[in-house]
């Protein structure tokens, strides 16, 4: 192998950057050409490719958001979209891509893979939802608890001094694991998520004791995908159940949870994804996602990385109900 690609694709999410620089300086350490393709599949298809040197990648550890940029693309989602995008690899000679993204990014990695087998990419997990198989977290998922810890950390603040009781909500798509560590990380009173059943009236039961118990303020966390509904619409339905004794608010949180200087743990982790996916490629892998599990570095076939039916280890929901 001679020369290989690397983009981004999807939801950015904080790491993606020293993912990037891993992947460019591993392969130039081992004699490859390297070419950033901006905008993922959407700049394979618009033939936007760039050489990257060792300078190209300088100073972007630290940044935010990812320097080949992203998108999601719809004309991949086509027949003609992904014939554009294998003749721009061939006429650039890349024989392999490292693609950074999230659960669509290896869907679609797999759709061309089966239609154009000579092609071989390898995936690396940048999502901040932490919602694929095969790895103990994704790039961007520590950042982004760390976000939204420091976000409720300051309702917090507001909600004591005023006796209030707040439904945050946070990020996560269909998947809850960003609520419930930024929600045990924070002490919330409840953390309400799409893998275990929301019930308002044990919730109302819940801060009800919470009031006896004088506490001054009450947080309950809300991940966006929650069956129930999003944190306006929980707020809602307490309210309208009578619930009064705190004031009731509501924050979204949002894409805040996106941006923002990577953790070191993401930094690292990011790091050695990158360096592990120029080395797979090298030693003749495909559709495979990098993945970090209990400190060493495993391979996920797309297909299984995909599944959407991970489940939240029942300790930590117990640990919610124990601590708060
Ligand atoms: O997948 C990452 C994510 O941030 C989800 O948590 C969220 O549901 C979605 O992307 C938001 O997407 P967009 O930035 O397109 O609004």
């Amino acid at each position: 192998m001679k020369k290989i690609g690397v983009f981004t694709s999807g939801g950015d999410s904080p790491g993606m950057n020293a993912c990037i620089r891993a992947v460019v300086r591993t392969a130039l350490y081992y004699n490859l050409e390297v070419v950033g393709i901006r905008r993922g599949y959407q700049g394979l298809i618009d033939d936007e490719l760039v050489p990257m040197h060792s300078h190209s990648v300088s100073n972007i550890m630290q940044l935010g958001g990812t320097i080949l940029r992203t998108a999601r693309s719809e004309d991949f989602m086509t027949v003609e979209g992904r014939r554009k995008a294998y003749e721009n690899l061939k006429k650039s000679g890349i024989e392999g891509v490292v693609a950074i993204g999230g659960d669509g990014t290896f869907r679609g990695a797999s759709v061309f893979m089966e239609e154009y087998p000579d092609v071989r990419f390898v995936g690396c997990p940048g999502t901040i939802d932490n919602d694929l198989y095969g790895t103990d977290f994704t790039i961007g998922y520590d950042t982004a608890i760390n976000t939204a810890m420091s976000a409720i950390d300051n309702i917090k603040d507001t909600a004591n001094a005023h006796d209030r009781l707040f439904f945050v909500e946070v990020m996560g798509r269909d998947a809850g694991f960003i609520a419930l560590r930024a929600g045990i990380s924070t002490g919330a009173e409840a953390i309400l998520i799409p893998e275990s059943k929301t019930d308002i009236d044990s919730l109302i039961e819940k801060l009800k004791n919470g009031y006896e118990n004088k506490k001054t303020s009450c947080i309950v966390v809300v991940a966006e995908g929650d069956e129930a509904g999003g944190a306006f619409k929980v707020a809602e339905e307490v309210k309208r159940r009578g619930f009064s004794n705190y004031e009731i608010k509501v924050s979204i949180l949002g894409h805040i949870q996106r941006g923002g200087r990577p953790t070191a743990m993401e930094r690292f982790r990011a790091s050695q994804m990158g360096m592990a996916a120029v080395e797979a490629l090298m030693d003749g892998k495909k559709g495979v996602m990098i993945g970090i599990v209990h400190k060493d570095i495993t391979y996920t076939p797309f297909d299984q990385a995909t599944k959407h039916n991970l489940e939240l280890n029942p300790k930590l929901l117990k640990m919610v109900e124990i601590l708060s």
